[in-house]
């Protein structure tokens, strides 16, 4: 495609941001690209557009020649992933937003852009209008970046902003980021950091060029974040925020995880409220860059969709750099996490896996630990994830320190847990 190019777009999905991203184009008339059909679930739906651009034949868009570009924002993974591969074999550009298609099937997309030769662009799946991937794709050289750290999911940091700033209880938030369309369909995906994950194993290909399966990634949500939490955080001047982290070792290997983690007035995601998304990323060099913008709705996901179709004018493609020129950078579990845990059950938590409690408390109305655990335990147990059961990262998440280690278990019995 050249600049002159006229798109021809087929677009599946009539949703908050298919919707979004009609108007929006329909708004750009420096854009000369045109939808010539949309491909919805429901034919029987009552829509803002004539009835006559809508189809449910998925082979009216993918093999029509005159469609040169698939603009997939479903929210059906599976499905999505058909309409991609089929889309790409037949040699159309496709532009997505579904991070959780893309997460599952990382390497299989890769293989299909290599065979096919076609643009796979999908900015809008990460931060929505935060422009992310490009800007890690692009300006950073893989041995300088040293560490990214955002927030990834604009439903979850919603929902946090609420319970803290308005007081909102958890449900009420949660209904009023689905009321304003931040929220994904099956909202368990967002609350619970499958989104977050998803994105993060995305990110984690465009910033260090790893490849991974969002499982094998430490992950959790904010589905049980309690009033304890939020009085322990109000109390110390610090706020929640569900936070996904890649961070290059001393070891010289990867740290990546999705948790809570409390933040102070020191950390520029402390500020980062709503549906905003942010990241933080520390490279040698250029040192710390901040990123903000919106990262749910229709138009600020409409506007990273766009600006994906403006790039595919300039034959722009991913080229995976970090990947294909790889320095066998690994990522490992093998370190050591600084953490705060709430219950309602003292017996639920595994006090016996810690290395190391700084404090505890055990009341009628409070019960909670801070201490040091390896983070393969948390990997390979689920106790902190049951319900009633709340891990919240302490502001300096990541204890690598040998010495710090050596002081170790003593404590369990200094503070009476042994
Ligand atoms: N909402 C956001 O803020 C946001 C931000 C970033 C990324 N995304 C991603 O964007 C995608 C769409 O999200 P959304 O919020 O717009 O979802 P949505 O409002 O639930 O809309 C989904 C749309 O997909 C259509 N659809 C579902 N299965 C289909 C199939 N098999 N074939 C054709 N159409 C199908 C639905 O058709 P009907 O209209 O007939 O039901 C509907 O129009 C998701 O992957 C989501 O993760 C969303």
């Amino acid at each position: 495609m050249s600049p002159n190019n006229k798109l021809t777009i087929g677009l599946f999905g009539y949703g908050v941001v298919g919707k979004g991203l009609y108007s929006v184009l329909h708004n750009t008339p420096t854009l000369t690209s045109t939808i010539k059909k949309i491909c919805i679930k429901d034919i029987s739906k009552k829509r803002d557009i004539d009835s006559s651009r809508f189809t449910t034949n998925a082979a009216n868009l993918l093999q029509e020649d005159e469609i040169n570009v698939i603009v997939e924002v479903i929210d059906d993974a599976d499905a999505a992933f058909k309409i991609v591969k089929q889309a790409l074999q037949n040699g159309k550009a496709v532009v997505s937003a579904n991070k959780k298609m893309i997460a599952e099937h990382f390497e299989e997309l890769l293989e299909l852009q290599k065979k096919y030769n076609v643009p796979f662009l999908y900015e809008a799946s990460c931060c929505a209008s935060m422009p992310i991937i490009r800007n890690l794709e692009e300006y950073y050289d893989n041995d300088l970046l040293n560490s990214f750290r955002g927030i990834i999911n604009g439903s979850t940091n919603y929902i946090l902003s609420k319970m803290s700033t308005e007081k909102q209880d958890f449900k009420t938030a949660l209904l009023n980021a689905q009321a304003a369309g931040f929220a994904e369909s099956n909202p368990a995906l967002d609350i619970e950091g499958y989104d977050a994950v998803n994105k993060l194993t995305i990110l984690l290909a465009h910033s260090f060029g790893v490849v991974t399966k969002p499982s094998q990634i430490l992950f959790t949500g904010i589905q049980n974040t309690s009033e304890v939490d939020t009085q322990y955080a109000l109390e110390k001047e610090l706020k929640i925020k569900l936070v996904g982290s890649i961070k290059k070792l001393q070891n010289g290997r990867l740290a990546a995880f999705v948790l809570p983690q409390f933040v102070n007035t020191n950390d520029d995601l402390f500020f980062v409220e709503n549906e905003f998304n942010a990241a933080i990323t520390e490279s040698t060099f250029a040192d710390k860059h901040f990123f903000k913008g919106k990262g749910a709705g229709a138009y600020p996901t409409a506007s990273a969709v766009l600006s994906d179709i403006g790039a595919l004018r300039y034959n722009y493609k991913y080229e995976y750099k970090k990947l294909y020129n790889n320095d066998a950078i690994e990522l490992t579990n093998d370190y050591y996490l600084n953490v705060f845990i709430s219950t309602n059950d003292i017996s639920k938590i595994k006090k016996e896996e810690f290395e190391w409690i700084d404090a505890y408390q055990n009341t009628f109305s409070k019960c909670w630990l801070t201490g040091v655990i390896h983070a393969q335990k948390l990997i390979t147990s689920n106790w902190w994830k049951q319900q009633g059961v709340s891990l919240i990262l302490c502001e300096d998440a990541i204890v690598e320190n040998v010495d710090y280690k050596k002081i170790s278990k003593q404590s369990l019995a200094l503070a009476g847990i042994t």
